[in-house]
């Protein structure tokens, strides 16, 4: 089969103490004046300091804009009070630096630079027409990928409901990837965010949207992590585990960018808009019975991810393999203290609505379209029924 693909990625400098460059970086886009979007904990570890003495080093002037906000995802206001600092500046260029949401800010701040309106007028797929000022985006966490991609995830205060904004003109100019920032990532981030990555890749490679190059960054990636999260987990300072979940998301990330996520992450709407749930736990408690579920439609994938995540397959079965997958990714989850299924969660069947959960992310047609398995209304609630067990 002959495939068509896109490739989309931004400039990637990886390495421990990459962050050393963003002053290099800013300058080489034209920067005289920086706006560094950034939150309280990346102050408190000592971040700021350093990333502020990189950039005056090289003659820029920052302005740094510390995001203070009372939801998981940034709402709407919060990204246009932002946004509105960065057209008054008139900055030359936007550094992010933090966790998945905060970089998400800088990303839709830099876009409402050079196009008018809200953020509400761009949820959706492809509708941000111009480029915004130039970003470099720098994650402190192993697992969003938002360094890579073209997205950014926000809270639409008027409906109480998570929206995207998936537009090319969001891909950040530079992404700064340093695994000497995650050492100080708690280790429930650590594993929640750490998932997210897996699911990104897993999701992606099972995806009918998948192609030879971004199957090769998700097995490799998917190997990597398997060996790698425990330890991170385990022992947040030490560096080869941190460097290694650094490297694997970022890969992870570029997958999600070019092949996209599907079921898990629509299935997981509902449920963290009910709950609040962080983003990668819900997607945790979700996994294996969306897995379970899809498993029918790619078989020898369903082997090859085995592989990736040493299990030794030799003679089993077809449904024999499912069950090692599966079980691996229990194993994995439960190893660092994520749900395994809805229950985990702490979620109670009883007072949940699970037919009008399944309306919702049946609505979500934009992930859905991926799935290998055609999904109805009445396909999502079973999967759900399976998540509680
Ligand atoms: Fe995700």
């Amino acid at each position: 089969m002959f495939q068509n693909i896109v490739f989309q990625t931004p400039a990637v400098i990886f390495g421990i103490d990459a962050l050393k460059q963003i002053g290099q970086q800013a300058a080489k886009l034209g920067a005289g004046s920086v706006l560094l979007i950034t939150g309280p904990q990346v102050k408190k570890a000592g971040l700021l300091e350093k990333t502020e003495s990189f950039l005056k080093t090289e003659g820029i002037s920052v302005k740094v804009n510390i995001q203070d906000r009372d939801t998981p995802e940034p709402a709407t206001d919060v990204v246009e009070a932002t946004a509105e600092i960065a057209r008054k500046g008139d900055f030359d260029v936007i550094i992010g630096l933090g966790g998945g949401s905060i970089l998400d800010v800088a990303k839709m701040a830099s876009a409402l630079c050079t196009n008018p309106g809200k953020t509400e007028d761009y949820f959706g797929r492809e509708r941000v027409p111009k480029r915004g000022k130039p970003t470099i985006i720098v994650p402190t966490t192993a697992g969003t990928g938002a360094e890579v991609t073209k997205h950014a995830i926000f809270l639409d205060r008027a409906i109480n409901v998570k929206k995207v904004v998936a537009s090319s003109n969001l891909l950040p100019n530079v992404a700064i990837v340093d695994p000497a920032l995650t050492l100080t990532c708690p280790p429930a981030v650590t594993a929640s965010a750490g998932i997210d990555a897996f699911i990104h890749s897993a999701e992606a490679y099972l995806s009918k949207n998948a192609n030879t190059m971004t199957d090769a960054l998700a097995l490799e990636s998917i190997s990597i992590i398997t060996k790698w999260l425990g330890p991170a987990f385990a022992d947040g300072q030490g560096m080869d585990a941190r460097y290694h979940m650094s490297l694997e998301s970022l890969m992870a990330g570029v997958v999600l960018n070019n092949s996209g996520t599907s079921l898990v992450h629509a299935m997981a709407y509902p449920v963290g808009g009910e709950h609040h749930t962080p983003h990668g736990v819900t997607l945790s408690a979700l996994l294996i019975a969306c897995f379970e579920y899809v498993a029918v439609a790619k078989a020898e994938k369903m082997a090859a991810l085995a592989r990736a995540m040493g299990e030794n397959i030799d003679g089993l079965a077809p449904r024999d393999v499912v069950d090692r997958v599966l079980d691996a990714i229990h194993y994995l989850i439960r190893s660092v203290d994520l749900p395994a299924s809805l229950t985990d969660l702490g979620i109670s069947r009883e007072k949940t609505d699970i037919h009008q959960w399944a309306v919702e992310a049946h609505k979500e047609q934009r992930l859905l379209t991926r799935s290998p398995r055609i999904l109805s209304v009445e396909d999502i609630e079973k999967i759900y029924e399976n998540a509680f067990e």
